[in-house]
């Protein structure tokens, strides 16, 4: 008996030092979220107050909320993006998860400053579908979501993880093997995944409702500028002309935004953690993947989501 409980703490144990985040991520209604937040998740679910016409910003962990983030902000701003050399992107557009989970921390008042905020109110989520605050669907809130690719976001995620185990206070942040990670996150067991689960979650009503528009990290590498113009036109800002809409492109491209003084030295706060916002800013490229997957990992990927991906017709490009 004493063994078999020996054997059984040793492989919690194990299974604890190998936990990608450092944390066991908890499942509810079939997505993944850190513990210490999903309660605030919950009550911000019930408690957050939807205008008509708020607009969100959707996304998985990692595949290019920042950048959208930018060009959304620079959209809806008069400065059209001077406003992105006064703060961090994440700064200038609220999470609305965030705010609540950050209600005791040092900055408690985000959930006041968003209730106070002017309409129309620009915003992020990270939260599947299913899971966002009823009024916002009820509402049909604009959303502008982005989906990457698995194999970048994949890539994408497994660097970050330094900087996740930051804001979650974990004990260690030793780098995580890129293998443990990839088996968790085939496995679905990501933050604010399955990571199928979770594009499928938007792509699937975006075919039926004009409110949501569907964009992706691929296509917006492609051209860039037809996508502002796009997602200007989604927004019914009729005001801006070709040339704001070039400038608020090359405003938010990844080698300016990276390289503002705001983006290179700044931090966000997380909870009681900061983050340097110069760890929203990697390489973004299409196709690093190739540079960390072995033809194996490429295989498990294309199991894991292709057929899935290809029966609701959604299709995604892996380089350009
Ligand atoms: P890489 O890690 O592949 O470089 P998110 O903002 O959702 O956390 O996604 C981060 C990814 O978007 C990172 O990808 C980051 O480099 C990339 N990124 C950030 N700003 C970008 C921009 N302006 N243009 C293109 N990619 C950008």
């Amino acid at each position: 008996m004493q063994a078999t409980l020996n054997i059984c703490l040793n492989m919690s144990m194990a299974l604890a030092r190998e936990n990608p985040y450092g944390i066991e991520l908890v499942e509810h209604d079939g997505f993944f979220y850190q513990p210490r937040s999903l309660k605030d998740v919950m009550n911000m679910k019930t408690q957050f107050k939807a205008r008509k016409d708020d607009v969100f910003v959707c996304s998985g962990m990692k595949t290019g909320t920042t950048w959208l983030k930018a060009i959304v902000a620079s959209i809806m701003s008069e400065s059209k993006s001077h406003v992105l050399k006064e703060k961090g992107v994440h700064d200038l557009v609220y999470n609305i998860e965030r705010s609540y989970i950050s209600r005791s921390m040092p900055n408690a008042n985000t959930s006041t400053i968003i209730a106070e905020m002017p309409s129309p109110r620009l915003l992020s989520t990270h939260l599947p579908y299913s899971a966002l605050p009823p009024q916002i669907t009820s509402l049909g809130c604009r959303m502008i979501y982005i989906a990457r690719n698995p194999k970048d976001t994949f890539v994408s995620h497994w660097k970050y993880l330094p900087a996740l185990q930051a804001v979650f206070n974990t004990e260690t942040t030793a780098p995580v093997s890129k293998e443990v990670f990839f088996d968790s996150f085939c496995n679905g067991a990501s933050l604010f995944g399955p990571f199928v689960d979770h594009v499928l979650s938007f792509w699937n009503p975006s075919r039926r409702q004009s409110n949501i528009l569907f964009l992706t990290y691929e296509d917006m590498k492609a051209d860039s500028l037809s996508h502002v113009k796009k997602i200007s036109d989604f927004l019914g800002q009729s005001s801006l002309t070709e040339e704001d809409i070039r400038y608020i492109d090359s405003q938010c491209s990844f080698q300016s935004l990276s390289t503002l003084d705001v983006n290179k030295n700044g931090k966000t706060t997380y909870k009681n953690a900061n983050v340097n916002n110069r760890s929203f800013y990697r390489k973004g490229e299409v196709g690093d993947w190739k540079n960390h997957f072995t033809p194996e990992m490429s295989s498990r990927i294309n199991l894991v989501v292709e057929n899935k991906f290809q029966e609701a017709g959604l299709f995604l490009k892996y380089e350009l």
